[in-house]
């Protein structure tokens, strides 16, 4: 078969196994095999640049990271919704519409489910996927098109596209345990987490680098189109039908309803429905189904009259504040927790609720001993909403933050730019229990037998003071205490000796560095290859330093300015401790200071060579040309990327240079 025919069978295959796997929820094929049809792809794209199209399934992460968006105008404005909030509300909502569109027989409905999201635009031209925009203010948002080629399940390319211009609208959102696993990297990282998968898919899409919003785990469903009439479709039900045809994910729970009675049963099953969801709903949406009604009816200012909003009531409870702890975080951030009287909330008995930071508590101005609204939004940290201010008798006693460390005393450190109030004192007990819970967890070096309670007893029983001591304990140490025995100690010792030659990266990221986690711990073994130049680094070195932040280089030096923390490391040395560098050695990193390109098509070596070259040579890959680009090789029929490094003044390298700098 001819390759470029090949190529067209591959690209056909992989968007419907992709569609069955993000859109159905049920793929035909293994994930191995998957794969391999998209090597196959990949290497032929390699071979010839010169096929490579937008809508390919090798181009959902691409182009470089922007400056800022681009404002993009909705060419049919995007509405909101009105607010209904009980049955009530409901049957009033069909009231008007019947008056508005006089004696006419009530109509039939489809009822939504309300995703948890973020409205977006996509806009399809001949079937292919040509922008990407946010809500904004209904008349312009945001040019996010190669931030929402990212989300698997958004279609690149339509399966039909008789159709010259298509604009659909829908969410795009983040499941609950998508949001729970992007907050544990993130807390292992040391950043800050998202408040619930709302801000997360927010967050997620408003990044400009569009390699980060690729890394997010987004998903995707349509509920509409700006201009139905152009679908020849009847109306709503119709439409969804239509969509799925085309290749857009459709939520399963969307259903006809034949009148608003039916309506209003259904919003009981959805508020029972909701929390065995994979992802947060906060209420349904009713639609009048027909188009034709629909375009009769109208819109006024901002919302249609043809749709209404229906919202659960939020899960909330009423309470008291007893007390507030401040906690003492692995960086030392310190998070007030109100500990509530127990209280039922939606089925669950609620203690303690966060109030996040100190300026939550001035601003709701909350006080020990007031009754507080608190509500449990889906499986999120309860929270206080507000106190009930009505309720105050005057005994209620104001809140103050700390100023010193409720563990250590070491004064607190709160920056302006920051909501983040800290304890910076390295030696605080509370973030070396942290830092040590952290250094053995899975995220760490993984010790076998060394959980978070054993770690907590042993660092009580002052066994374990500082992350060295781990690597001094012995059998008869720990055979003799609460819990234990000659074998789980002996057990416990065998899992530590196991962990002594980690990664360097690993045994980085294990430190718990403030701003260091996997990716940035990667880049530092990679760049400084031993441990003896990493603790050497200066903040000029880190800088230099491709892809690391300077926040991050600002806190590694902090870290190792520390003088007690070069004795930590003389001791891990001393206690066997010996992490390993894999990474080629020195004298070959020719290309340590590269970022490079390839374009055109190669004589003498595939793409995957050449870039396993540039890999095995210290360098890197740029992803287009980009600022940081340093060297484009070109093969023959360059293209216009030559022409764009030439502009920008990049070293210009072919085949046969590229191939003599590396002998
Ligand atoms: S229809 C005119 N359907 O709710 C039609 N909206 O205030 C407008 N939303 O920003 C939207 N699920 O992000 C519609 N099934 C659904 C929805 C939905 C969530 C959001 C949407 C919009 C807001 C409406």
């Amino acid at each position: 078969m001819d390759l470029l025919q090949r190529l067209g069978e591959l690209r056909q295959q992989l968007t419907e196994h992709s569609h069955h796997y993000y859109v159905l929820d049920s793929p035909l094929i293994s994930d191995g095999e998957y794969d391999r049809l998209f090597q196959e792809l990949l290497q032929i794209e390699e071979r010839h640049p010169e096929w490579v199209t937008a809508d390919s399934p090798s181009q959902r992460v691409g182009g470089e990271a922007l400056d800022k968006f681009e404002q993009v105008e909705h060419r049919i404005p995007m509405l909101s919704l009105e607010n209904a909030f009980n049955d009530q509300d409901l049957y009033d909502f069909e009231d008007r519409l019947l008056r508005f569109l006089r004696n006419d027989s009530p109509p039939s409905y489809i009822a939504e489910p309300k995703l948890d999201g973020l409205a977006v635009e996509l806009v399809y031209e001949d079937g292919v996927l040509v922008q990407g925009s946010t809500r904004g203010n209904g008349k312009v948002g945001e040019d996010i098109t190669a931030q929402l080629r990212t989300v698997p399940s958004i279609p690149l390319r339509l399966f039909k596209s008789d159709l010259p211009r298509l604009e659909v609208r829908g969410e795009v959102f983040m499941s609950r345990s998508g949001f729970e696993q992007l907050n544990v990297q993130r807390a292992e990282a040391g950043e800050d987490i998202f408040a619930n998968p709302r801000n997360a898919a927010a967050g997620s899409l408003r990044q400009l680098d569009p390699v980060v919003t690729a890394s997010r785990p987004l998903k995707f469903f349509v509920y509409a189109v700006a201009d139905p009439v152009l679908t020849g479709c009847s109306g709503q039900q119709e439409m969804f039908r239509f969509l799925a045809e085309l290749g857009f994910p459709v939520n399963r729970h969307v259903s006809f309803c034949t009148d608003m009675k039916s309506a209003v049963r259904r919003f009981a099953e959805l508020s029972d429905l909701r929390h065995e969801l994979a992802y947060e709903i906060d209420g349904m949406v009713v639609k009048v189904n027909d188009f034709a009604l629909q375009s009769r009816l109208g819109v006024k200012a901002r919302a249609p009259r043809w749709a209404i909003a229906c919202k659960f009531p939020a899960i909330q409870a009423t309470t008291v504040i007893r007390q507030v702890d401040f906690q003492v975080g692995r960086t030392g951030a310190v998070t007030p927790v109100a500990i509530l009287e127990p209280v039922d909330v939606g089925g669950v008995v609620v203690s303690r609720a966060t109030l996040h930071n100190g300026d939550e508590i001035v601003r709701k101005d909350l006080r020990l001993g007031d009754t507080v609204l608190i509500q449990r939004a889906g499986d999120v940290i309860p929270e206080v909403v507000k106190a009930v201010t009505e309720k105050r008798d005057g005994s209620e006693i104001v809140i103050v933050f700390p100023e010193f460390c409720p563990v250590c005393s070491h004064p607190l450190q709160k920056i302006e730019s920051e909501v983040v109030t800290r304890c910076v004192n390295p030696h605080c007990p509370a973030q070396r229990l942290r830092t040590l819970v952290h250094f053995c967890s899975k995220a760490g070096l993984d010790i076998e037998g060394l959980g978070k309670k054993s770690a907590e007893q042993l660092f009580d029983l002052k066994l374990i003071s500082d992350l060295p001591d781990i690597f001094y304990l012995t059998t008869s140490d720990v055979q003799d205490l609460d819990g234990w025995g000659i074998k789980s100690a002996e057990k416990l010792i065998q899992g530590i000796a196991a962990a002594k030659n980690p990664p360097l990266s690993r045994f980085l990221a294990a430190l718990g560095i403030r701003y260091v986690g996997e990716v940035t711990a990667a880049l530092l073994e990679r760049t400084f290859l031993s441990l003896e130049k990493v603790l050497q680094v200066s903040k000029k070195d880190l800088i230099e330093v491709e892809g690391l932040g300077e926040q991050a280089a600002g806190s590694i030096v902090d870290y190792l300015s520390d003088p007690g923390v070069q004795e930590m490391f003389a001791r891990f040395d001393a206690g066997g401790l010996v992490p390993q560098v894999y990474v080629e050695s020195e004298e070959k990193q020719i290309l340590s200071d590269e970022v490079l390109l390839f374009t055109g098509s190669l004589q003498k070596l595939s793409r995957s060579e050449a870039k396993k070259l540039v890999k095995e040579h210290g360098g890197q890959i740029a992803s287009g040309i980009t600022r940081k680009l340093t060297c484009l090789v070109v093969g023959e029929k360059p293209g216009s990327k030559l022409k764009k490094a030439q502009e920008k003044g990049k070293k210009i390298l072919t085949e046969d240079e590229f191939l003599r700098l590396l002998q």
